[in-house]
């Protein structure tokens, strides 16, 4: 029993637009992730941005999320509030962004380096890169969702990282959650078959040490349960008749 929503190609379409202006605030956040930079000036440059290509923030007011960005910075996993708080040299920042445009919502993060990081963060945010890609890449029409999850979780153990396990990656379309869910962990014989039309948003969440995570007083931002740090990447890809492909990319 499934009730995925696929997509037509003019909607995969749509989706693509939003995708894109989704993945220029990702560069332009990454070009303003600069020792010296507060959190909340990343979020106000990113808005405008989204507003001058004709979008919204998916995330404003979401559930009564109060930025149009989430800022995590080194243990903090996902969902972070921007704020004063101001990046420093060696820190790593997970920017998460959302744009909703002519009924459709693109979603995309990436994790930055804060000028010279240690070898072990760069290692961190390099797999956690890899191991959404190798998810991607295990996207066939007519097999299972499980073959996605699987890969991203044999990379990142493989590494020596923890996949967590709270948080998964979902469906997207004309809301920013649709099912399926999708975790980034489990047995490659599970989830849903996989068909053209579907679009998903995957996102692996990774961290240094326990894949344990809680949720501070603010309600929204999870952090590590041991306080190392985590990395988070995501993409919106189609799953098309030859394949995935991904929308959240400029070119
Ligand atoms: N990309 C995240 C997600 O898909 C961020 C959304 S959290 C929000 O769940 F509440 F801020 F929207
Ligand atoms: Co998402």
């Amino acid at each position: 029993m499934s009730t995925l929503v696929l997509k037509r190609p003019d909607e995969v379409e749509l989706i693509r637009e939003s995708a894109r202006i989704v993945a220029e605030a990702l560069d332009l956040a990454g070009s303003l992730a600069r020792p010296g930079m507060a959190t909340a000036e990343i979020d106000r440059q990113v808005k405008a941005h989204i507003e001058e290509r004709g979008g919204v923030p998916s995330f404003l007011g979401y559930h009564g999320y109060p930025a149009s960005t989430c800022i995590s910075v080194n243990e903090q996993v996902v969902h972070g509030i921007p704020n004063g708080r101001v990046l420093r040299e060696g820190d790593i920042v997970g920017v998460d962004i959302g744009v909703y445009r002519k009924g459709y919502h693109g979603d995309a993060a990436r994790t930055f380096a804060v000028g010279e990081v240690d070898p072990e963060a760069r290692r961190l945010l390099r797999v956690t890169e890899e191991a959404l890609l190798r998810g991607i890449e295990a996207i066939r029409p007519g097999g299972r969702l499980g073959l996605v999850s699987h890969a991203i979780q044999r990379h990142v153990e493989a590494e020596g990282f923890s996949v967590v396990r709270d948080l998964v990656g979902h469906g997207i379309g004309r809301k920013l959650h649709e099912d399926p869910q999708v975790p980034n962990f489990g047995p490659a014989e599970a989830g849903p078959v996989l068909r053209p039309g579907l679009v998903l948003a995957i996102e692996p969440m990774v961290n240094q040490g326990t894949w344990e995570v809680y949720t501070l007083e603010d309600r929204w931002t999870v952090v590590t349960k041991d306080g190392r740090l985590s990395a988070h990447f995501e993409h919106t890809v189609a799953v098309t008749e030859n394949g995935p492909e991904i929308l959240s990319r400029t070119a």
